[in-house]
């Protein structure tokens, strides 16, 4: 699939990797609808996608006209806090562990539909999230959303993948390397 002319739904994009995204899906011509809880960031990153794409913000009840339409991509963020068992991390791991299996189930309802799903572990980085989530740890060295965030460009424009779960800094490793 063309992200050209076509329309990408991001929630979370005002900041982190949301809005790295953003901005690699409005370069390659998508048109945006982006949210986020707070609406100051949220007019900031529109302020900014505008300059290169049409965005408006807000957007429910999304899969009946994907179905209606027969084609689309739906991309759901983990984490490996979903799989593996971090003490303190509890809550937010349970509800990457449902997620991906709500993902899962979708991926079965939407079977020969046109829709394709994935699920993508962005990997480690340095983001305002993980800074909150471990104040006063040294987190410097992690990557930035940047690096996780072109995965999420081949996913919808590569057609090749089934359902799966990806883990997005390996897949730059790959582009990079060849391997
Ligand atoms: N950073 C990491 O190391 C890491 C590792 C593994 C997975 N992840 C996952 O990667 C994703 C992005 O995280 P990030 O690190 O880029 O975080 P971030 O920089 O803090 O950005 C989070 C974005 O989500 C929005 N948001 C938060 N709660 C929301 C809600 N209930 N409804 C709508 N929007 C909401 C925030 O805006 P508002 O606050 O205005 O709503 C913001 O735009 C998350 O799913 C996270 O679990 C991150």
């Amino acid at each position: 699939m063309r992200l050209q002319d076509n329309v990408a739904l991001i929630t979370g994009a005002s900041k982190g990797l949301g809005l790295e995204i953003a901005r690699l899906y409005a370069e390659r011509g998508a048109r945006l609808v982006i949210a986020a809880r707070h609406s100051g960031a949220l007019e900031q990153a529109a302020a900014e996608l505008r300059q290169k794409t049409e965005v408006v913000s807000v957007a429910q009840l999304v899969l009946p006209q994907m179905r209606a339409r027969a084609t689309g991509v739906i991309i759901n963020v983990t984490s490996d806090a979903g799989v593996e068992a971090y003490a303190g991390w509890g809550g937010y791991g349970a509800s990457k562990a449902a997620l991906e299996h709500l993902s899962r189930v979708l991926a079965e309802e939407l079977a020969g539909s046109g829709i394709r799903v994935y699920v993508v572990d962005p990997g480690d980085m340095n983001t305002e999230m993980h800074r909150h989530a471990e104040p006063g740890v040294d987190l410097s060295g992690l990557p930035g959303p940047e690096v996780s965030a072109p995965a999420f460009v081949r996913l919808v424009e590569d057609e090749i993948w089934g359902f799966g779960r990806f883990k997005a800094q390996e897949m730059a490793a790959v582009a990079e390397t060849g391997r």
